[in-house]
């Protein structure tokens, strides 16, 4: 069984820790907001009246503020050597406590963020569509100051149109609209990411492509990454591919008849979905060493004195296009209310990756448990 399993796992996004009045929602919304690179606001949020408060980091991001307390939300995901996850400024706080309060963490210096630690990511996978970007991957989260057994989303709606991080930008280089011009940055007003029980995933969508809003959707937060990013990444493994764009997320055809599935209302029970998306096809995978993606790693330490990290071992490399292809994409994804995770998960755990040495097989397994839980318990 591929270790691609434990992506299809479900993450669901909690918000009740937060204080939201279903009153209030705002007049200008992040999403509508074009910030072009150069004209970037020192806060772009500017609603002063929202119950939730407001925006707690600042989007103009330096030399000064490239430290491990950055409180930078302006994000990128450029390259897989260079990206960026939203994750909690304290250290071991869950998502639904911080969401909107996220910060930037990148792997690469210039971007006036905090660096993730070594070892924090431990495979990924970053997929170039005409009209998207989408990463995920396998991660060490507390790496990342991220706590608890549930994730949860980030994304540029938000309950109340600020987003979450309240006030998070996004942009990147790599939209194939920008035809490989480096140095040109574009903001994505969709986007979302999800983190949580040791995996992520995140797309962002270019405004000038297809169905930005529904490629990008935000409204299926209790579906996690099976369902918004559908992926073939493993443990282990770090490749940047092709792919063709996904169906809108919530959309699926079944004998030919196409269908919206519409999430129900936080308070109601999730149920069963009644579909299992197929990750989009990818092609001219190429294969990465971890030691060549996280080189500005080095001398960072974790947050909070907690797991110090200091392994540095490559990643596996295997020939260049033949990865993504060759990934059983099977899914043990839905399971349904097992708590025990069913045994179905021996992940693959072929070459050693920047990860805890030894450490791969029992976090994927209680990966695995964990998000059965998830979607068993979580009716929220
Ligand atoms: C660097 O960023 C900080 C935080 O946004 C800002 O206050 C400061 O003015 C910036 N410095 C420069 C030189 O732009
Ligand atoms: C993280 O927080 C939880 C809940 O407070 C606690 O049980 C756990 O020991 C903490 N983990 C670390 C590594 O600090
Ligand atoms: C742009 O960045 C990509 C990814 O890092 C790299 O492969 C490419 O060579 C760069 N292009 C130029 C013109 O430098």
């Amino acid at each position: 069984m591929s270790g691609s399993t434990l992506l299809t796992v479900s993450l669901l996004a909690l918000s009740a820790a937060n204080v939201v009045r279903g009153d209030y929602f705002s007049t200008d919304p992040l999403v509508d907001k074009v910030v072009p690179y150069d004209a970037i606001p020192y806060r772009v949020m500017t609603d002063t009246d929202d119950p939730r408060g407001f925006q707690s980091g600042y989007n103009i991001c330096n030399s000064t503020t490239e430290t491990q307390e950055s409180l930078c939300q302006t994000m990128f995901v450029n390259h897989i050597d260079d990206f960026c996850l939203w994750a909690p400024a304290p250290p071991n706080t869950t998502i639904s406590d911080a969401e909107g309060d996220v910060v930037a963490w990148c792997n690469k210096k210039g971007h006036g963020t905090r660096i993730m630690p070594n070892g924090a990511i431990t495979g990924m996978q970053f997929v170039q569509t005409p009209s998207y970007i989408q990463i995920s991957g396998t991660l060490n989260q507390l790496l990342l100051n991220v706590g608890g057994t549930y994730g949860g989303e980030l994304d540029s709606g938000g309950q109340d149109g600020e987003g979450n991080p309240m006030g998070g930008l996004v942009y990147t280089n790599a939209f194939k609209s920008n035809n490989g011009n480096n140095a040109s940055f574009q903001q994505a007003q969709h986007w979302s990411f999800f983190i949580g029980d040791n995996q992520f995933c995140g797309k962002i969508c270019d405004q000038t492509g297809s169905n930005p809003q529904g490629l990008c959707n935000n409204i299926y937060d209790r579906l996690g990454c099976e369902y918004n990013a559908p992926n073939t990444a493993t443990e282990g493994v770090f490749e940047v591919c092709e792919g063709d764009d996904m169906t809108p997320v919530g959309t699926y055809v079944v004998n030919g008849v196409t269908s919206v599935y519409t999430q129900p209302a936080e308070t109601a029970d999730l149920g069963s979905i009644p579909y299992t998306p197929t990750p989009a096809p990818t092609s001219n995978c190429v294969t990465y060493a971890s030691a060549a993606i996280f080189t500005d790693a080095a001398g960072i330490t974790a947050a909070g004195g907690s797991a110090s990290v200091t392994a540095s071992g490559a990643a596996a490399t295997t020939p260049a296009g033949t990865a993504a292809t060759n990934k059983a994409t099977t899914g043990t994804a839905k399971a349904t209310g097992s708590t025990t995770g069913s045994g179905s998960a021996a992940p693959q755990t072929t070459g050693s990756s920047g990860a805890l040495p030894g450490a791969g097989v029992s976090v994927s397994l209680a990966v695995v448990a964990m998000g059965a839980a998830v979607v068993g318990v979580l009716g929220m």
